[in-house]
């Protein structure tokens, strides 16, 4: 089995001003610095990229956004292409988060395109998947998630996954307190990879798997030590340096 080193990358969402986030940086930071083997990213919202990048040099933490367009220039009012993530230096970028499927129509075919701008322009997608409680409930957990991660392989080319990056997430889990069991977690993550390699063997064993969905500093240590579980997407307990720090110690 190949080396995968852990990543760990928290998702602010929509949460804070630079007069929270500010400090909470600089904590973060401060205790990356002693210790933390992992990779860590951190996606603050897009106004924020300038200044959280400028902090984080010379740290060894990434950057990332939480979204991106899936045209690549144009009159898309509001939208941010790629190709400015890339001028501000993100290495990641969250595709298909599942509030961005629920809340915002994103369809697979939509996150499929946004995953191929992201390769296109060399910033690594962290591509999300998950089923919601009922589809786990009628036992269709591993269909859907076959169905979103087929239409991503068919758009995107197996190739493209080298440089991916695929959090498993399942949406019952998300900021509900409510985490996948370790075991249920592993039995999901050895799924999703034996389904790249059925295209790929290598890229599937290079491929990091992340968990998300309500990772705490008390759960983080026995997810990760799971044999597919290379890491987490964090968000409510990335608000908060303490907590996020112990999760990156976890990894
Ligand atoms: P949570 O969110 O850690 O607050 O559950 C995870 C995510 O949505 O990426």
């Amino acid at each position: 089995m190949s080396q995968r080193r852990p990543l760990v990358a928290a998702n602010w969402k929509m949460n804070g001003t630079l007069a929270s986030l500010r400090p909470l940086l600089a904590s973060v930071c401060k205790g990356i610095a002693n210790g933390v083997k992992a990779e860590v990213a951190i996606c603050p919202p897009y106004v924020y990229l300038g200044e959280v990048g400028r902090l984080l040099e010379q740290t060894g933490i990434a950057l990332g956004a939480q979204n991106l367009a899936r045209q690549d220039a144009g009159a898309y009012t509001g939208e941010i292409a790629a190709a400015m993530l890339k001028d501000y230096h993100c290495r990641y970028v969250i595709v298909g988060h599942s509030e961005r499927r629920t809340l915002y129509g994103e369809t697979d075919t939509v996150v499929a395109e946004k995953f191929v701008r992201a390769v296109g322009n060399e910033l690594k997608p962290i591509l999300c998947i998950g089923e919601y409680l009922e589809e786990r409930e009628a036992g269709d957990t591993e269909n859907v998630l076959a169905r979103q991660l087929d239409t991503v392989i068919e758009k995107a080319g197996i190739a493209a996954f080298a440089d991916a990056v695929i959090a498993y997430e399942p949406v019952w889990a998300i900021g509900t307190g409510r985490t996948a069991t370790p075991e249920q977690a592993e039995e999901v993550h050895a799924f999703i990879r034996l389904r790249l390699a059925r295209h790929d063997d290598k890229i599937a064993d290079q491929l990091r798997i992340l968990y998300g969905g309500s990772v705490k500093a008390a759960n983080a240590k026995e997810l990760f030590n799971m044999a597919d579980i290379d890491g987490g997407l964090i968000g409510g307990a990335s608000l908060q340096a303490d907590e996020f720090l112990a999760i990156c110690r976890a990894a």
